[in-house]
């Protein structure tokens, strides 16, 4: 089956009971025992198993095609459930460009448990080849990168690091499973922030990790899950998996509207670089076209004046939202340096997720933002 027909009934094959299309969400926390103490179903206490959790759990194993998928409370709870799966001692490989929590928690948490973090420009393989050569237990991929929109070639990275018997792990949030499949390409799993593309009306708080066969660490990643318990509850996960039965039309227009907006820019006096992978002038444009079947829903660009001209765009439009986040159906624009502490984005940088709206709305919002000074 193609993942568009799978998502359009978020895996669910309707109930033998009530013949109900769509599935029930079972709130419950605990599952009874018979008489005799034994356990007539497959599941005893929510924080270990849930059966819309399962469900929705399952679903993202198969659009990966993956071996496993274990749903967590944020993305930021699936991303650190996969660096306690490592030892002290142990060393990760970041790349130079990337969600800005992630580089957050890495040097303020793994380095206190022993862990040493290093980062790369992982567009520059002579580079990660020497960083990863030097030692490495585990490499951290993310591409398209946040917020610079970087391009790493996931394959010839994953080919590295498995040589020199790093795990690699690609945070997939960007591109979801419909645009770039990390597994297929050499990642021992794939981490998605369920709270973006996947359940897509910025309502639901998720993440998830999908495992291939031979992730290393399969029964640590999910004892993390059952006993660290920062879980996906049932409510978000009948949510995400509502939101994902109209991901594929969703991300269709989403990438149509981010393409028009980085054409559109590129034309726009005073904005010196716009970062868009779709773009033929991008470094990346070639090997995302290759390792991509779109180019995605974000984009970035840097204007002239720096912060306050960046901020001021921002202030004054009106169709775009100025928010944090990505991936809902309305679009947000953002100015990163501003969240990010310690931020090294340059301070003219503007980050746009572009939402469902017409297209012709949002350029002439951007227009009107950009023209009125
Ligand atoms: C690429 C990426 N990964 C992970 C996360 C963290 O996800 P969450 O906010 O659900 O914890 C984000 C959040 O913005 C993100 O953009």
């Amino acid at each position: 089956m193609h993942p568009d027909t799978l998502l359009a009934h978020a895996g669910y094959a309707g109930d033998s009971e009530t013949s109900a299309v769509v599935p029930p969400i079972h709130l419950s926390t605990t599952f009874c025992r018979d008489t005799d103490s034994s356990l007539p179903g497959a599941f005893v206490y929510s924080r270990a198993a849930n059966p819309t959790r399962e469900l929705f759990e399952s679903l993202m194993a198969q659009l990966e095609r993956g071996a496993q998928a274990l749903a967590f409370a944020s993305g930021m709870a699936a991303s650190t459930a996969v660096f306690s799966c490592l030892y002290p001692g142990a060393r990760v490989l970041l790349p130079s460009d990337l969600y800005y929590g992630v580089r957050k928690f890495a040097h303020s948490h793994l380095a206190r448990w022993g862990v040493t973090v290093e980062a790369v420009d992982m567009k520059d393989m002579d580079a990660t080849e020497d960083a990863i050569r030097n030692g490495c237990d585990l490499v951290w991929v993310e591409s398209p990168s946040n917020p610079m929109v970087d391009i790493v070639d996931i394959a010839a990275v994953a080919s590295i690091a498995r040589n020199h018997g790093a795990v690699v792990i690609v945070d997939g949030t960007w591109t979801t499973p419909l645009i770039q499949r990390p597994l297929e390409l050499g990642a021992h799993a794939v981490v998605h922030s369920v709270t973006k593309y996947l359940s897509g009306h910025s309502d639901v708080l998720g993440g998830v990790v999908v495992t291939g066969p031979d992730f290393p660490w399969p029964d640590v990643l999910s004892s993390h899950q059952q006993t660290a318990g920062a879980v996906l509850d049932p409510f978000s996960s009948w949510l995400a998996m509502r939101g994902l039965r109209t991901l594929a039309v969703r991300l269709t227009t989403q990438c149509r509207n981010a393409s028009a907006i980085a054409r559109h820019l590129t034309a726009v006096p005073r904005v010196r670089a716009v970062h868009y992978p779709g773009l033929e002038s991008h470094p990346g444009h070639l090997l995302a076209a290759r390792q991509m079947t779109d180019f995605g829903g974000m984009l970035s660009f840097e204007v002239e004046g720096g912060r306050r001209r960046a901020l001021d765009i921002i202030g004054r439009c009106r169709v775009f939202k100025a928010a944090t986040s990505l991936g809902g159906t309305e679009s947000l624009i953002e100015h990163r340096a501003s969240i990010e502490e310690d931020s090294p984005t340059p301070e003219g940088l503007i980050r746009i997720s572009a939402g469902i709206e017409h297209t012709d709305d949002l350029l002439d919002d951007l227009a009107r933002a950009m023209d009125s000074e």
